[in-house]
């Protein structure tokens, strides 16, 4: 029996061969999102739905009678209304631990990679400047500096580990301590104390209706004024107003962005006018491996719950299929 699936994203031949030995697929391959109104006709008949974050809601569950599972190749799923794919008894998937270490590395290189202004010096380099003036700004030393970890999850412990390695002290706030803070040498502090006390600011917890928003003018007046602030999670937990008037005013010194709000920035955003930012284009699991083991995990779910199996890395698992 072959089943019928929707993928809403380019993927990797190597998924594709493995899906399409027990699937008809039908996949966006083009530039840009996948059109609401394509996908909603996709799914009219769909038995499963294999995710690059696209939003998912109730009206377009409505629109997909026979879909069983629903697989996303990311961890977050903030894209996703997971209550509505529960009371439709849907089960959906997740990429956990699978990009831990890649997410990791970009966001510690956003914290080196801004703290040196390597970016910048690359461009001082193309631009020719180079000849005409050996004076490029300092930058500033990570060793001895203090930091913040606002989502203390794998991703946040991986991160911890490369930022020791460079000398740095790190503290961290989370929903709730972790019981293994002290093999990790990491200090629990109130979100308020990591605030004033971290050189560098390093976010990477979900988005959730608790965490949207996290980051305002409040959060920005309480740093230092020689704080560096990262955000390598959601663009959705920054108000993007605060941060453009917190860098602009120089109430903080810098910040780098692996994720912003809106999501793509338009080309013509204020915040990429000013000197004192980094935006990377949400690129913390984009290497070959990572984005290849999130495809295959997403591809091992999708095919379990086609055939009515458990997921693997269920989200909702009250509604996960019983071995
Ligand atoms: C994730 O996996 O959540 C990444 O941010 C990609 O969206």
């Amino acid at each position: 029996m072959m089943y019928k699936i929707a993928i809403t994203g380019k993927t990797f031949p190597q998924v594709i061969d493995k899906l399409g030995q027990s699937c008809k697929i039908k996949i966006w391959e083009q530039d840009g999102p996948i059109p609401r109104q394509i996908l909603t006709e996709w799914l009219a008949d769909a038995d499963g739905l294999f995710s690059t974050m696209v939003p998912i809601d109730d009206e377009l569950l409505s629109s997909a009678p026979s879909l069983r599972v629903i697989a996303q190749a990311a961890v977050g799923f903030d894209n996703i209304n997971l209550e509505a794919c529960t009371a439709r008894s849907i089960p959906v998937s997740n990429t956990p631990g699978v990009l831990v270490e890649a997410t990791a590395d970009l966001a510690f290189g956003l914290v080196l990679s801004a703290a040196r202004r390597i970016p910048d010096a690359a461009a001082f380099v193309k631009n020719g400047l180079w000849n005409k003036t050996t004076k490029f700004p300092l930058g500033v030393d990570l060793y001895g500096k203090t930091l913040g970890i606002v989502g203390m999850g794998n991703i946040g412990a991986a991160a911890a580990k490369r930022a020791q390695a460079s000398g740095m002290k790190v503290i961290y706030n989370n929903r709730s301590r972790r019981a293994d803070d002290t093999s990790l040498n990491a200090a629990y502090v109130s979100f308020d104390c990591l605030l004033a006390q971290a050189d560098f600011i390093l976010v990477l917890a979900p988005l959730t209706d608790a965490t949207r928003g996290l980051f305002g003018s409040n959060q920005f007046a309480a740093m230092k004024q020689t704080a560096y602030f990262i955000n390598a999670a959601r663009g959705a937990l920054v108000e993007t107003d605060a941060l453009y008037h917190a860098l602009s005013t120089g109430q903080i010194a810098y910040a780098a962005l692996d994720v912003t709000d809106p999501e793509p920035l338009p080309a013509d955003h204020p915040l990429l006018s000013l000197p004192n930012i980094l935006i990377t284009p949400h690129i913390g699991s984009a290497t070959t491996e990572t984005r290849l083991a999130m495809a295959m995990l997403a591809a091992e779910n999708l095919i379990a719950g086609l055939n009515r199996k458990p997921l693997l890395t269920c989200i909702n698992p009250s509604v996960n299929y019983k071995e």
